[in-house]
């Protein structure tokens, strides 16, 4: 079942390094296509400048090909209503940063950058990137074409069915399914509300509602979770929270500590940081802002809050950091990317043999 994507993205095993942004550096991207896995950089709301520094730094590290990752999101209008809503929101967080001993002062709305994902895609393909995965909507017809046109393989991100279908019908060649499972944001993009499917559910009914080879995502960790996602239908397998305290991992010591000894019920999704929903680690900011009415679309929240988490991990507080995590957060591996790759690869190799 994993032939055609192994051959279709050049790679020994139909594993998938997450693309996380915040988390995920050249290195890393670099072990995992090293271990025969797909290495994916996410580019995440950096200008295309950032992005094309990134690629550089990352190919300059890679023998193989590896996935660049957008986010792909429309931006909302920002009318009267948006503004004054912003100011609030604003005035809101830095009072509470304050009351925490963050000294901050954040952005008018005048001030932030919104731009979308046009000139990252094209600084993409001016870098000669030929694998690029998405997620938060789909990309626009002319931007698929101009994909095709340079022969660049594209994985749409969905959470429901209808998204599924909306990707495949749109020529996506491979469609990455995002159970509810899985840290970081929901790719969710086809509903104001973001789909409550269940992992294995929604695999089974997008494995019998497309015909695209399909990746899985969310809440693998071991060979017996892998070998179920390939049983319900899925031909490659991305792993993100495994992957959150390899050595590569850009997060902080002081982040690192604060993902021991957490569980699911640690966890949670929220809409707080970014103004989408994302699953991580519950702490101050989001108790505060969760039913505050606080809470900007994005990319506008996601903006606001930039200064305020960048201060907040500069001084080690964990009260005001977006920690991403998926539920199966424990005892994550604290070892190279290559081992803890090389590891899944090879003990889900040996478990498929004994059946
Ligand atoms: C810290 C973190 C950051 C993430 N950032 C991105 C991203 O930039 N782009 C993306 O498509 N998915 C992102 N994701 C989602 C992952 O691609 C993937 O769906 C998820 O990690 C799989 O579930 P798991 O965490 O249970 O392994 C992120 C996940 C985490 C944990």
């Amino acid at each position: 079942m994993s032939q055609p994507i192994i051959h279709q993205l050049d790679i020994l095993y139909p594993f998938i390094q997450a693309p996380m942004f915040g988390v995920t550096t050249p290195e890393m991207v670099a072990a995992a296509t090293e271990t025969g896995c797909l290495g994916s950089l996410p580019l995440g709301d950096w200008s295309a400048e950032q992005s094309v520094q990134a690629i550089r730094a990352t190919k300059a590290l890679c023998n193989g090909q590896f996935a660049v990752n957008l986010f792909v999101h429309k931006v909302p209008q920002a009318d009267e209503a948006l503004k004054t809503q912003y100011a609030g929101s604003k005035q809101f967080i830095e009072a509470l940063a304050a009351d925490h001993g963050i000294e901050v002062s954040l952005p008018g709305i005048d001030e932030i950058n919104v731009d979308d994902y046009h000139a990252q895609l094209d600084a993409a393909l001016e870098e000669g990137c030929r694998i690029i995965s998405f997620t938060f909507g789909n990309l626009d017809e002319e931007s698929i074409r101009k994909c095709k046109d340079k022969g660049v393989l594209l994985i749409g991100t969905c959470t429901s069915v209808d998204e599924a279908l909306i990707l495949e019908q749109s020529g996506i060649d491979m469609i990455c399914v995002q159970g509810l499972e899985a840290g970081g944001h929901r790719g969710s993009f086809a509903t104001e509300d973001i789909p409550q499917i269940g992992g294995l559910s929604l695999l089974s009914r997008v494995y019998d509602s497309v015909k695209v080879p399909l990746i899985y995502a969310g809440g693998m960790y071991n060979a017996r979770t892998v070998l179920a996602a390939k049983m319900i239908g899925a031909s490659g397998f991305q792993v993100g929270t495994l992957l959150l305290n390899a050595n590569e991992s850009a997060l902080q010591p002081f982040e690192r500590a604060g993902l021991k000894d957490r569980g699911e019920s640690d966890i949670m999704l929220t809409r707080s940081f970014s103004g989408r929903y994302a699953r991580g680690l519950r702490n101050t900011f989001i108790d505060a802002l969760e039913h505050s009415g606080h809470i900007l679309p994005y990319p506008y929240q996601n903006r606001l809050t930039q200064s305020l988490r960048k201060a907040a991990r500069d001084a080690g507080h964990t009260g005001f950091v977006n920690l991403w995590a998926g539920q199966s957060l424990s005892g994550l591996p604290e070892r190279s990317t290559k081992e803890i790759l090389t590891d899944l690869v090879m003990d889900t190799a040996a478990l498929n043999n004994e059946y």
